[in-house]
């Protein structure tokens, strides 16, 4: 069993700024976990951490049940494919993808076996006599987690392997990951700043952010009943508007809350007592509609973008400066700069965050 379990896990560098600020996570056997976060927030770390190419501060991980933080990285069973990753240019396919095995003192019939199985895997056999140069870029990368996976590691650490591709390579490398973690089913951790690769790849997906876990689930989880802003704010794009509001009188089981000059919109619950004085509505642009000015939140049109199979509409609330934006269907029309229009929320697909931004627990 290769679980993978670490407990309060932290690292300072140089003694002066904590970087993982205790970190406690169990990834099952099997697992592919998937690391979201801003840029800056620990995640290359504490890889680098769990591959024991850094020193851990404080804490401990353990594989299988077994503490690794003093094992060297050769002996722990994980390989890390980078974001940048370097091929031997002057060595073919075949022997970048043996170079470790016969490093280790294999013999030649067993590199030459897992290089087959490897290369099978990742259907680039008829490439074994090239060179690095007469590669694409994804079949490039393609060799590049082959060198792992012909380690036959416990766990796969991947930190952001397809970010050097362009858009249509990567839709095949994703599709291509997905197949290699059904195929040989090993724990993998993947790192990416790509809100479909998180959303399609990961059994579960952790938010990071400043060194600590802010969330960790299932992708529709976080993306449907995100426990906090961060969280709510980070994954979808456009992002989850956030709307502030006063909450004003209940009408039996509704309540009204008041967006400034706005309007107010019909809340179907109760909040929690006691009722906090402020709270932020929390909508994603797919759940609002465009309706006439008096009848939604009052908003002024900034921007229309048509992306093809969508519209985004960017959008000021009246009275401040909030803005928001919705998705709608492409051939919504009639819809432009400079126009006024009203937003109607589907408050039941909508999440309610207090002054701290923590969701609220909101009864109906
Ligand atoms: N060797 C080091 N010495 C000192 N500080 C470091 C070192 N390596 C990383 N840091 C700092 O640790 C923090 C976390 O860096 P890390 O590379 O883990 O972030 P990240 O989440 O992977 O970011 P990105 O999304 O940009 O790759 C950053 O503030 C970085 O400057
Ligand atoms: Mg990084």
């Amino acid at each position: 069993m290769t679980t993978l379990t670490l407990r309060g896990v932290r690292k300072t560098f140089d003694g002066r700024v904590e970087v993982i600020r205790g970190i406690d996570m169990d990834i099952a056997d099997g697992e592919f976990l998937v690391f979201i976060g801003p840029s800056g927030c620990g995640k290359t770390t504490l890889l680098r951490m769990i591959a024991g190419l850094e020193h851990i501060t404080g804490g401990d991980i353990s594989i299988g049940g077994e503490r690794i933080n003093d094992v060297p990285p050769s002996k722990r069973g994980v390989a890390m494919v980078f974001q940048s990753y370097a091929l031997y240019p002057h060595m073919t396919v075949a022997e970048n993808l043996g170079f470790a095995l016969k490093l280790a003192g294999q013999s030649r019939q067993e590199v030459k076996a897992a290089v087959g199985r490897a290369a099978e895997i990742l259907q680039i056999t008829p490439l074994l006599d090239r060179k690095p140069k007469e590669l694409s870029g994804g079949q490039r990368q393609r060799v590049a987690i082959g060198r792992t996976i012909v380690r036959k590691p416990r766990v796969f650490l991947f930190d952001e392997p397809l970010s050097n591709l362009d858009a249509s390579l990567r839709v095949q490398m994703r599709i291509e990951l997905s197949k290699l973690h059904a195929e040989i089913g090993n724990t993998m951790i993947y790192v990416t700043h790509d809100q479909v690769e998180a959303m399609t790849l990961g059994d579960r997906i952790a938010i990071f952010n400043a060194g600590k876990i802010e969330q960790i689930g299932p992708p529709m989880e976080l993306y449907e009943q995100p426990g906090n802003q961060f969280v709510a704010g980070f994954l979808g794009s456009p992002r989850m508007n956030f709307i502030a509001c006063t909450p004003g009188g209940a009408t039996g089981d509704t309540l009204q809350l008041v967006a400034g000059e706005a309007g107010t919109v019909s809340w179907p619950g109760k909040l929690p007592t006691p009722a906090p004085s402020e709270v932020v509505l929390g909508i994603r642009p797919e759940h609002m509609t465009v309706t006439r000015v008096e009848q939604g939140l009052a908003a002024r049109i900034d921007l229309v973008e048509h992306l093809g199979d969508t519209l985004i509409v960017h959008a000021t609330l009246r009275g401040s400066d909030n803005t928001v934006s919705l998705r709608l269907p492409a051939d919504h029309e009639g819809l432009s700069a400079g126009l006024d229009i009203g937003l109607s929320p589907q408050t039941e697909r909508a999440r309610l965050f207090d002054g701290d931004g923590q969701a609220l627990a909101v009864g109906s």
